[in-house]
């Protein structure tokens, strides 16, 4: 139970189409708590932490309710500001509810939020925004407090720009009074997508996609219906198997434009690489080259999330690859598993040193959270023999089906 079973080794071949993006999903789903109606969002992904927000919404006096991959949400009724216990603590973008209540109601209580375990992930840009904004806010053991009685605008610069807090201002200056000028401000596409369904429900923003965003506050937002892109990071993990395994597939809708970093790398590896709007066409053989350097940057540099899935391909790679890993600092956790299956890679600090060997072998392997254990399967595919990732868990918090979107692609692999 709640494991993966691949007899690696297939060359993989045909098309699978990518689903809707998590990071996008989970913020647009917090952002219909600011419409007092229902907001219909299609292509939403049905994946874990998806449902965990549904969750959270409807604790909070939601009504949810899906028909295939859309999702309906209606925030006419919410009763409580409260949101306590594991539901916040399992997720860390339940923090994105935090602007979205200030917004609506001026007031949140929340258990300090949780996540995958790649580092500290502390919330202090994401308070101190806020506390800018008039809100005040006290903290407990485990939980904080957050009241306004109304959200003022501000000129406000980030001194990182964190995807997350990024939102939460969004979030919480749609309804504020008066501007908010957001300087520094994180650019990676799911803010776009956040700014589009805004936008789509009446909010006054400019600048969406840039560094400095202008939000006026207006009074109310209306019902809207909007459809969340495709997930650049998943696209990214399939175009990483492909460079893993050997492999001449097409990934229909991947955001190709979303996507040049990672596209820039595959093509350094040697592999040929089409892109269109329609998606992603690659063709890779066995033992791409390696990348002598990558390192992993806020957009649109090359993402985080995808660090190790890509750290399981550059692992049969000819020759050698430096990572260096500048966004979290516990990103290297597979490469214990990734050891075991016969790769030579050593970490040092926040650099990890690949010298590629000439095959993987299958081994018992153990997910630790969503993008290393979607590494562990990169890893799987291109290994001889039988290997098994347990905890298929944290792979499903962001994957729907990634058992059967790679059988798609002739791979030998099922969840058991
Ligand atoms: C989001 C993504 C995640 C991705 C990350 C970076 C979602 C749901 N998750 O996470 O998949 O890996 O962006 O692209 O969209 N930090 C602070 N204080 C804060 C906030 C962040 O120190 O208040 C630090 C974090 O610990 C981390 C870095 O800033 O080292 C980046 O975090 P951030 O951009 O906020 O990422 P998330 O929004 O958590």
């Amino acid at each position: 139970m709640d494991s993966i079973y691949i007899y690696g080794g297939n060359f993989l071949r045909g098309e699978t189409r990518i689903q809707g993006s998590k990071n996008a999903a989970l913020p647009i789903l917090a952002a219909t708590l600011l419409v007092e109606g229902t907001c219909v969002i299609q292509n939403c992904p049905r994946i874990t932490d998806v449902y965990h927000m549904q969750n959270l919404l409807q604790e909070l006096g939601c009504r949810v309710s899906w028909k295939g991959s859309t999702v309906m949400v209606n925030a006419a009724g919410i009763s409580d500001y409260r949101m306590a216990g594991e539901s916040v603590t399992r997720m860390r973008s339940s923090i994105m509810l935090l602007g979205a209540l200030l917004g609506r109601l001026g007031e949140a209580a929340m258990a300090y939020p949780g996540g995958c375990v790649i580092g500290r992930r502390p919330i202090d840009l994401h308070l101190s925004a806020l506390k800018e904004m008039g809100v005040d806010i006290t903290e407990q053991e485990q939980m904080f407090t957050a009241r306004v009685k109304s959200l003022k605008g501000m000129d406000y610069r980030l001194p990182f720009p964190s995807v997350g807090a990024t939102e939460n201002v969004l979030l919480a200056a749609v309804l504020a009074e008066g501007t908010t000028v957001l300087h520094n401000a994180a650019r990676e596409p799911e803010i776009e997508a956040l700014c589009e369904f805004l936008m789509e429900a009446g909010a006054d923003i400019r600048g969406a996609g840039s560094a400095r965003l202008v939000i006026r506050g207006v009074r109310r937002l209306h019902e809207a219906s909007y459809s969340v892109p495709a997930d650049r990071i998943v696209a990214g993990t399939y175009l990483a198997a492909a460079l893993a395994a050997g492999g001449s597939i097409f990934l229909e809708k991947a955001p190709s434009g979303q996507m040049k970093a990672v596209i820039g790398m595959a093509r350094e590896m040697g592999s040929s690489v089409i892109a269109n709007p329609e998606g992603i066409g690659v063709h890779a053989v066995r033992r791409m080259d390696a990348c002598p350097y990558l390192k992993t940057d806020v957009y649109d540099g090359f993402p985080t999330d995808l660090q190790s899935p890509m750290m399981a391909a550059l692992a049969v790679a000819r020759g050698r690859s430096i990572i260096e890993e500048n966004i979290f600092e516990n990103r290297f956790r597979i490469v214990n598993d990734l050891k075991r299956m016969g790769a030579d890679i050593r970490t040092a600090d926040n650099r990890a040193c690949i010298r590629g060997v000439e095959g993987l072998k299958g081994a018992e392997a153990w997910a630790q959270e969503l993008r290393g254990g979607a590494a562990l399967v990169v890893a799987g595919l291109a290994a001889e023999g039988l290997t098994v990732i347990r905890n298929r868990h944290y792979i499903e918090r962001g994957y729907e089906d990634i058992c059967k979107d790679m059988r798609r692609l002739g791979a030998d692999i099922r969840s058991g």
